[in-house]
């Protein structure tokens, strides 16, 4: 493994740093409280390439790679992990869908607005009865003429009812499980796709999170993306790269709980010092420090061998595992050294602490990581 940055991605982290303290960071804490998404901080996204960064520029990408892509995410999150997530869902599981399995045109027609920043995208699969069993979903896809009908309910949709592309799996033979399941690209606006309730959650709660319903939504045949059957591949594939996604997102936010612990510890006194000259709190640190290293270079190894053409499926699943529990217990740690204050909304740390716990529920639990992880070590 060789990870180490170029000069352009050094360029873009740094270039990213002051984007989010200039126009991320100042509303993030009221955009929390709100439950507020900002499509405006999208569009600026869009504006900068962030939108479509490992893309090629023939399809309106940045044409660099998941690297950079990281960068961005982990940067981003680092002051507000809602807007780490959007980007995250939008790239590297929406986007990433149609750059892989789509057609010419519908690289041309969906990819390329979603990279240049005019579309959002947004990434469908988890139903009521079907999370960690993503093979045991219901919603129904009948061919039809022309067109596919699709009819069915679909939870916990980040970046729901903002997006305008969603990529939607639904079973076109009910029968064959896994191998029924087809994939589809759905437009915002479709008649019979119907959004449904915002959660109001405990944490990224400036990124929309909804129910959708399809009732007889017709979905042009040329929709289907990739082929008939084809669709639990594609979405255990996206989910590959979308956990390099949030393994950065969870790296951003350790060490955005890790700056404001430094900072915080330079400036407290108790007992006449500064209570980062105190044991019990520089060690704190140091033990932050070193999960949060060990966390960068296991993300950075995944998205790494993404962008060298190498597997990767079990190194992101590795590095969301690890990345996520040291995004929880660092910011539980950074609570414990603001103490008092920790606690309240004064500061962001708590809004880290809330933030950090979602890393390892979605894009598969920590306990569906596992079982990649060690299903790929013992196959035959
Ligand atoms: N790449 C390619 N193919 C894969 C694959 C991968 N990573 N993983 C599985 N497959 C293939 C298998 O090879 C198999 O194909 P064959 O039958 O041809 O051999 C087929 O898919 C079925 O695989 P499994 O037998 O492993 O399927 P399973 O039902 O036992 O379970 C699972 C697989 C890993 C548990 C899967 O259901 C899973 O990942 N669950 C978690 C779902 C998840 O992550 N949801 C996240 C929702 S999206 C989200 O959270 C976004 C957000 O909001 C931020």
């Amino acid at each position: 493994m060789h990870v180490s940055y170029t000069d352009e991605q050094n360029m873009i982290r740094s270039m990213v740093r002051d984007f989010a303290k200039n126009e991320i960071e100042p509303t993030a804490a009221l955009r929390d409280e709100e439950e507020r998404f900002d499509r405006a901080l999208f569009d600026k996204m869009g504006e900068i390439g962030l939108t479509g960064i490992p893309w090629p520029e023939k399809y309106g990408g940045l044409a660099s790679d998941f690297i950079t892509y990281a960068i961005v995410v982990e940067e981003l999150s680092r002051v507000c992990a809602s807007t780490g997530v959007m980007l995250s869902v939008h790239t590297s599981l929406a986007s990433w869908a149609i750059y892989k399995y789509g057609t010419e045109a519908q690289k041309l027609q969906f990819l390329r607005p979603l990279a240049e920043g005019k579309k959002l995208g947004a990434y469908s699969l988890t139903e009521s009865g079907s999370g960690s069993d993503a093979g045991a979903m219901r919603t129904t896809a009948k061919k039809d003429g022309d067109s596919y009908v699709l009819n069915g309910s679909k939870l916990f949709v980040t970046n729901g009812g903002e997006a305008e592309v969603y990529i939607v799996f639904a079973m076109t033979d009910m029968q064959q499980r896994q191998k029924g399941c087809s994939a589809f690209i759905v437009e915002k606006g479709a008649a019979g796709f119907i959004f449904g309730n915002k959660e109001k959650k405990l944490g990224i709660r400036s990124s929309p999170t909804i129910e959708m319903r399809f009732e007889n939504c017709r979905v042009p045949a040329e929709n289907l993306l990739g082929q008939e059957g084809e669709g639990f591949r594609i979405a255990m594939r996206s989910l590959d790269g979308g956990r390099i996604g949030i393994a950065a997102q969870a790296l951003g936010i350790s060490q955005g709980a890790m700056d404001a612990s430094i900072s915080y510890a330079k400036e407290r006194s108790q007992f006449g010092k500064p209570i980062g000259k105190q044991q019990a709190i520089a060690f704190k640190i140091a033990d932050m420090a070193t999960k949060i290293e060990a966390a960068r270079l296991l993300t950075y190894q995944a998205a790494w061998r993404e962008s060298k053409g190498l597997t990767y499926g079990k190194e992101a699943a590795i590095a969301k595992l690890f990345a996520s529990d040291t995004a929880v217990q660092v910011s539980i740690e950074a609570v414990q050294i603001f103490g008092g204050y920790g606690y309240t909304k004064d500061f962001p740390v708590e809004r880290y602490l809330r933030d950090a716990k979602v890393t390892q529920i979605y894009e598969g639990t920590n306990e569906i990581q596992r079982l990649v992880i060690s299903r790929m070590l013992l196959a035959d």
